[in-house]
């Protein structure tokens, strides 16, 4: 069986109402022929939009967070039954901005991860080191911890419904892309991490992992040929049609 691709885009805090409308108007058509799953990742203020923009389309709508609670004191945050009611099927989760900026860690990574699927989210898992953790030799211990981490208690039944993202922090919005060899080596490394927490089999067909950090229309092609590379988490190159169409098209 073989890996569908998957080409996301991660807005991040970008776009107001009428900046998304312009946005996910352009993108239908130019994507509406598409080999691969297309998601777009909006912030919440823009979601009940960009789900009643693409209703009918093949464009699939994402949230960059979610609570791991249903309910309750936890000012700020978004539940992901209320992310369901809206007709959100994806979810970004630790996303490296997330652990660096917002106190994210491995351990409420899972949590969150646990609730989405509970909810019938799919959650985009993200992992990847930093320059310094590279610098020092350590990709594959950041890796093997992360991955684990965040699969923790997790069926494999759920491995469908799953996708990862390779994001080394180090490539995130700074123009330097992990080469092709680099991300596609990189990658391997999770996916062997899958094979041995779940099986062999599971991890070569039912495991998408994609590559971000500055996955662009001129890199795609490139990214997208490497056997382990399944897809791309893309932020600046998500906020113009044109731009993220081409990745999509790549
Ligand atoms: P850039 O594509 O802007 O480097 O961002 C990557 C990313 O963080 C996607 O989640």
């Amino acid at each position: 069986m073989a890996r569908k691709p998957i080409i996301a885009g991660n807005w991040k805090m970008n776009n107001t109402l009428a900046e998304t409308r312009t946005l996910v108007e352009g993108l239908i058509p130019l994507v509406k022929d598409a080999k691969c799953d297309v998601v777009i990742c909006t912030p919440y203020t823009d979601l009940a939009l960009a789900v009643e923009l693409t209703r009918g389309t093949n464009i699939h709508v994402g949230a960059e967070n979610v609570h791991w609670a249903e309910k309750g004191a936890f000012t700020g945050e978004i539940s992901a039954k209320m992310l369901v009611e809206l007709g959100v099927e994806y979810v970004i989760i630790g996303h490296s901005e997330r652990r660096q900026y917002f106190g994210e860690t491995d351990e409420t990574v899972n949590k969150r991860v646990k609730a989405a699927l509970a909810a019938g989210l799919k959650p985009i898992i993200c992992v990847g080191e930093t320059l310094d953790e590279r610098e020092a030799g350590k990709v594959e211990e950041v890796l093997v911890r992360q991955t684990k981490a965040a699969f923790d208690g997790i069926d494999k039944e759920e491995l469908d419904n799953i996708v990862i993202a390779y994001e080394p922090v180090w490539a995130i919005g700074t123009g330097k892309t992990a080469t092709a060899q680099v991300a596609d080596e990189t990658i391997a490394i999770i996916r062997n991490t899958m094979a041995e927490l779940y099986c062999p089999k599971c991890a070569e067909n039912r495991v998408r992992i994609q590559y971000g950090g500055s996955m662009n229309p001129k890199n795609a092609a490139e990214l997208m040929a490497m056997p382990q590379i399944d897809g791309g988490l893309i932020g600046g190159a998500s906020l113009k049609a044109e731009d993220f169409s081409k990745v999509v098209n790549y």
